[in-house]
């Protein structure tokens, strides 16, 4: 089967490195049957709990895109050692109002690249624990540490190195496998 991923990309920034990794996952996703869409996090306010009792409707389309897919990517920098605080606010609205935590079985997997030689590790472990307590099904490994280096994803997305691309492949095709396993434990309509 092919399975419907969101992705969410942790930076905000024009140049994102981290965009620029989910528009090549995204073109070398279906032949793992993997169809990749974004869920934009940008226009999300701050989140606080004032807003439990009506959520806003940016807030409500942002968890019904949660919903609608099989699974969620996230594609992150790491920012002093952590993830983006725009990042955190968004996985904060997704998993409230209480009882209505959108990562409750839902399959997750996390990715991302940074200039520097480990990474994002840090800032992935830090997200590993928090998806862990949104009680989230995480893919444990394959592990994804990726040192940008320029020129190794062009503007439109094509990775123009081998061995990066044999990665990224091995990667999606592993998080096909795991999303599998865990819909066929965890249906998406029990
Ligand atoms: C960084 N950068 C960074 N890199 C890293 O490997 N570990 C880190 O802890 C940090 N910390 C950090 C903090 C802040 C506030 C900024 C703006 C940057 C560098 C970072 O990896 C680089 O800017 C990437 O380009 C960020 O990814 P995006 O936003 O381009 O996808």
């Amino acid at each position: 089967a092919t399975y419907s991923v969101g992705y969410l990309v942790g930076s905000l920034a024009k140049g994102s490195i981290n965009r620029l990794l989910a528009q090549a996952l995204t073109k070398l996703a279906p032949d793992a049957k993997l169809d990749l869409r974004e869920i934009p996090i940008r226009d999300l306010p701050l989140y606080c709990y004032d807003f439990d009792a009506d959520y806003p409707a940016v807030a409500r389309s942002f968890k019904q895109s949660i919903a609608d897919v099989d699974a969620i990517l996230f594609v992150t920098p790491e920012y002093n050692r952590s993830i983006p605080g725009a990042l955190k606010n968004a996985i904060d609205w997704a998993s409230r109002p209480w009882g209505q935590n959108s990562f409750a079985r839902k399959p997750t997997g996390v990715i991302g690249t940074s200039p520097g030689a480990i990474g994002t590790a840090v800032a992935q472990q830090h997200l590993r624990s928090v998806l862990c307590f949104c009680n989230s099904p995480l893919m444990n490994t394959v592990e994804a540490y990726i040192t940008f280096k320029p020129g190794i994803i062009t503007e439109g997305g094509e990775v123009t190195d081998a061995s990066l691309e044999e990665f990224l492949r091995n990667y999606l095709r592993e998080f096909h496998l795991f999303v599998a396993r865990v819909l066929t434990v965890l249906p998406r309509d029990a």
